[in-house]
């Protein structure tokens, strides 16, 4: 790293006065500088002040899979872009036809993919897609739309209707009418004592759908291990009750990849992991690791047809367009992306490495009674941090705060939950780029071994 500290000190300048950054409280800025993130290379990242930092939580938001400095990707969008960089996705582009393709062929009965920009606008076209096939065959009623306590399916004003955590939508409202929140599914704070909680949790959304009236639920959108409100992975049982509940009230399954899409879990999707057949896919943060912004909503061809069946109909087709839905810098790194993931057979490191962090985590649990639990699926894991393992109260936030900044301060950027449930933003979180060794997973629960030394003794 060649940077010195002085070179940059008129960006920081810049940003400090001109920009204002996601999710953060922005009075402290006024006495200590703001971070700007200039270089990364593989799980590595340097900041303005050349400090340099393991990221355990690929780019912050669980994105850059294949870590940073991939000249491949680099190079197909820079030919891309002088090929042809955008036209509106009314028309097809040939990286865009090429990654569909790629894409369906690793998600049995899936048949079709929708260009969007962001996974809160894959989300929108999916409970779109709902809404207008409860208009078609059901005279419009059957619009409801399930989601489920902590999932979070993002920013927009729908999506926060849909979002199950309230530090995320308070203040925001009114919110959209139609969207109907389903228990959580967390067993280590099981709403009840029951020796198959998964099915329990299972049949609690079925119990909302016979209280809404069957006849008014049209879908149901769930993430397949819960990430922002806590790195959930659905107990025993769960799913196969869940398949079972749609099909029976002939409900359309929404699974939200924009996390554990395209490998995040050690296979391609999380949802993968259960054998369930979804209607609606949607991915975003992992589809190009954040070479380009690409999301995409995938169905099946049996929704397909829904929406050409009426030809002379002209409101009877998806009329929707998203205009940088037809950016082809997008499908250009995402197919590069996917063939990184292939040819560094990086499923299988995800599942070996999620394993290793698991276990090391698991020994730091026995070492430290602040630990209450640790969970999560291939290289996305959680330890949840708790002021009494007995009654399971909540770790103070600031406390878990304060594990991720001294993390910071030995130089690994590890995450915790952040302004999703009021008091219960008490989960560290773990998401490394695919690509990790046992070195950066060692190195990783080292850091926050001593972290959690310094701050809980
Ligand atoms: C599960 C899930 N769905 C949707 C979104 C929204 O994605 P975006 O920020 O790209 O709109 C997020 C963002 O963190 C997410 O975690």
């Amino acid at each position: 790293m060649a940077i010195v500290p002085n070179d940059i000190s008129d960006v920081i300048e810049a940003d400090r006065k001109s920009v204002w950054h996601h999710l953060i409280q922005h009075k402290p800025f006024e006495s200590i500088d703001p971070r700007v993130m200039v270089e990364g290379k593989g799980m590595r990242v340097w900041d303005a002040t050349g400090k340099e930092h393991l990221d355990a939580v690929s780019g912050g938001v669980w994105t850059v899979n294949v870590g940073y400095g991939r000249e491949r990707i680099a190079n197909a969008v820079r030919d891309q872009l002088l090929q042809m960089p955008y036209f509106a996705g009314s028309a097809g582009s040939i990286p865009g036809a090429k990654f569909a393709e790629k894409l369906t062929e690793r998600m049995p009965g899936m048949t079709r993919v929708y260009y969007t920009n962001s996974g809160s606008e894959a989300n929108e076209k999916a409970f779109k897609m709902i809404r207008q096939i409860a208009h078609k065959k059901y005279g419009g009623k059957k619009h409801k739309i399930l989601f489920r306590e902590r999932d979070y399916h993002g920013t927009t004003i729908a999506c926060l209707s849909a979002g199950g955590q309230p530090e995320r939508n308070a203040q925001y409202g009114p919110y959209t009418p139609g969207f109907v929140e389903v228990p959580h599914c967390l067993e280590y704070r099981a709403q009840v004592e029951t020796e198959n909680y998964g099915e329990w949790a299972a049949n609690q959304i079925e119990e909302v759908i016979l209280r809404e009236g069957p006849d008014t639920v049209g879908g149901l959108c769930l993430e397949p291990v819960t990430a922002g409100g806590g790195v959930i992975v659905p107990p025993k049982g769960y799913w196969e009750r869940v398949q079972e509940i749609c099909e029976k009230y002939d409900i359309l399954l929404h699974i939200d990849e924009v996390v554990c899409g395209v490998g995040r879990t050690g296979t391609w999707f999380g949802y993968q992991h259960y054998g369930i057949k979804p209607d609606f896919v949607t991915m975003a943060k992992g589809v190009a690791s954040g070479y380009a912004a690409i999301a995409c909503m995938v169905t099946t061809e049996k929704v397909f047809d829904m929406f050409k069946e009426d030809a002379d109909d002209p409101m009877s087709y998806f009329r929707d367009i998203s205009t940088f839905g037809g950016c082809t810098a997008g499908p250009a790194a995402a197919l590069e992306n996917l063939a990184i993931i292939e040819e560094e057979e990086l499923l299988a490191n995800t599942t070996a490495m999620g394993d290793r962090m698991i276990a090391n985590l698991k020994a730091l649990q026995e070492k430290h009674r602040v630990i209450g639990d640790v969970r999560g699926k291939g290289l996305f894991c959680g330890a949840e941090l708790v002021a009494d393992r007995a009654t399971k109260e909540p770790a103070d936030e600031k406390k878990v705060q304060a594990v991720v900044g001294d993390c910071m301060a030995q130089g690994v950027i590890v995450g915790a939950t952040n302004r999703s449930l009021p008091g219960l933003n008490n989960t560290l979180c773990f998401s490394p780029a695919l690509i990790s060794t046992a070195d950066d997973i060692d190195q990783i629960t080292m850091a926050v071994d001593k972290a959690l030394t310094k701050v809980f003794s």
